[in-house]
């Protein structure tokens, strides 16, 4: 199969002013990510209240960035940089499973081609696509930091390393 990569879905983020709003609970759970800080460097708990928006919304959007800006006193654009520029953001609504595949060198050379296209034939998507059921994502992203178990895949927040097909194929058989 040939490796499609869709890289172009920042281009198609829908700017808008609506604001995202959080249950109380929530709010209080950023809040205590801020006093981690000093009051005049609220932007370093940015990384982890992007993680809060994405896991409350599913991704990072327009709305829950426009939140994160106001609540952190920041331009809009800071929070965008930030989340354009880790794979671990979601840009877009993602599947239940969202498989990174690394496609940098060690993997590269142990054989992430062969393993993205038996994941892409066996989920008969492309890379950057979701499947019709919502299940799963697959992205192919740049090293995830484990090359000496190289290939290997990051699913959720759980890494999968010295794959072969039928490793991959006993994993993605055990995802509900
Ligand atoms: S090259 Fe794949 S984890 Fe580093």
């Amino acid at each position: 199969m040939a490796s499609a990569l869709a890289t172009d879905f920042t281009n198609k983020i829908v700017y808008t002013d609506e604001v995202a709003e959080f249950s109380p609970e929530v709010v209080e759970e950023m809040k205590s990510h801020l006093v981690k800080y000093p009051p005049e460097r609220k932007r370093s708990a940015l990384i982890p209240l992007l993680f809060v928006v994405q896991r409350e919304r599913g991704w990072i959007d327009n709305a829950g960035v426009n939140f994160l800006a106001k609540f952190l006193e920041l331009e809009v654009t800071d929070v965008w940089e930030t989340a354009t520029f880790y794979s671990m953001f979601n840009l877009r609504k993602i599947g239940r499973h969202h498989i990174q595949i690394c496609k940098t060198l060690s993997c590269k050379i142990m054989g992430e081609p062969e393993i993205t296209e038996h994941i892409c034939n066996k989920l008969n998507i492309h890379p950057g696509e979701t499947t019709a059921d919502g299940k799963f994502t697959v992205t192919l992203v740049e090293c995830l930091g484990s090359c000496g178990t190289a290939p290997m895949m990051q699913i959720g927040f759980d890494y999968h390393e010295d794959l072969t097909t039928e490793k991959v194929d006993q994993i993605l058989d055990s995802l509900k």
